[in-house]
């Protein structure tokens, strides 16, 4: 038996911690969000459950893909549906990036696209950020096959301009994606630059804005020949009857949908403040969670003493990110408790 070498030296992408026990803490560590589903996606997923599993689903994803072109203004052709954007994510390198050639992302951002072009025997270049997070030293012509931009940056939350993603996207040969996984909770995204520039593609994920992470479902939007492509590579029933009924519900329930994120953004401003009150450096964030450093920038010892108090967030050992915390916006009174345990555990 002789695994790929690439496959055998790379170390595989670890997620975020899913305790057992989740509900004995105050999960604040993976960007889920705090309330439920809109419950028209509830009642559209029962409804698939009965005999008629016995069927495969549509292949096309049809329902879910005209509800989202109705939604984004395009026309389904230009929309893939995807079994969570990961998956799409992938499809993009496995479409666009051959063995040896270069992908590119930030750092930090998701490390993810590493690990799927590890797999892929892509080549990795990264970029990182100055003091006012503009990425350094991309070159004018920029050869890679595709560069990921994570607009909000994760785990930053800063959002780059749009005229920065349309002149970065014209100084590329490749693809530009951008993962707008966090978009929903921010001022702006990028769906205008697929119409005007032919190698914009944006991606989208249900699974913090719509309380989905658990359905795994994902979508891409893109020039409807990208779309063809991703159609070839993706597996046929890559959606099952469940998922289409939930992703078409939440596309439709935008009145639950809008008050979710409102909540969620009144409470990002909210906790903002009180860190800010407790001495943490905290970088406005246009996501569902804040970056946020401590006084003596040491977030370990925090992540420590939050975890002793049952309240998980994430901390990053990546020396870019190890001052301090990625923690992600729950309910007001989650919020409020987490406020209180930094205030005890002091700076
Ligand atoms: C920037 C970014 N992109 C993509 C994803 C993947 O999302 P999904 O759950 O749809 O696979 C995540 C998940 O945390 C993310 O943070």
């Amino acid at each position: 038996m002789t695994l790929r070498p690439n496959i055998a030296q790379m170390a595989g992408y670890v997620p975020g911690y899913q305790p057992d026990d989740a509900a004995s803490y105050i999960k604040l560590n993976t960007n889920e969000n705090p309330y439920p589903p809109s419950p028209r996606v509830i009642e559209a997923i029962l409804s698939e459950v009965g005999e008629g599993l016995r069927r495969y689903p549509d292949a096309a994803s049809r329902a879910a893909r005209e509800e989202a072109g109705r939604l984004y203004g395009f026309d389904p052709s230009w929309i893939i549906m995807a079994n969570g954007s990961d998956e799409v994510l992938n499809n993009l390198i496995r479409a666009f990036a051959g063995e040896g050639e270069e992908i590119a992302y930030v750092h930090p951002s998701y490390s993810y696209y590493g690990t799927l072009a590890e797999i892929q025997g892509a080549k990795v270049r990264t970029f990182g950020l100055s003091e006012n997070f503009e990425p350094q030293g991309i070159p004018e012509n920029y050869q890679a096959k595709l560069f990921f931009l994570t607009n909000p940056n994760a785990p930053l939350g800063f959002c780059y301009s749009q005229r920065y993603i349309a002149d970065l996207a014209e100084r590329l040969s490749g693809v530009l994606v951008v993962d707008e996984a966090y978009a929903d909770f921010a001022d702006e995204d990028s769906l205008d630059l697929v119409r005007s520039l032919e190698n914009v593609v944006v991606t989208r994920t249900f699974s913090k804005s719509y309380s989905l992470a658990g359905m795994r479902l994902g979508l891409a939007i893109a020039r409807p020949e990208t779309i063809a492509a991703l159609n070839k590579i993706r597996d046929h029933y890559n959606l099952d009857r469940l998922a289409q009924a939930a992703a078409a519900a939440a596309l439709k329930d935008q009145e639950y949908f809008r008050a979710c994120v409102a909540k969620i953004r009144e409470t990002r401003t909210w906790f903002t403040a009180e860190l800010v009150k407790l001495g943490y450096q905290v970088i406005p964030s246009s996501g569902n969670y804040v970056f946020a450093t401590p006084p003596d920038r040491d977030g370990t010892r925090v992540y420590q003493a939050l975890y002793e108090r049952r309240i998980l967030v994430r901390h990053f050992t990546d020396p870019a990110l190890s001052h301090g915390l990625r923690i992600t916006i729950g309910t007001p009174e989650e919020m409020a408790r987490t406020v209180e345990a930094l205030a005890e555990i002091g700076a």
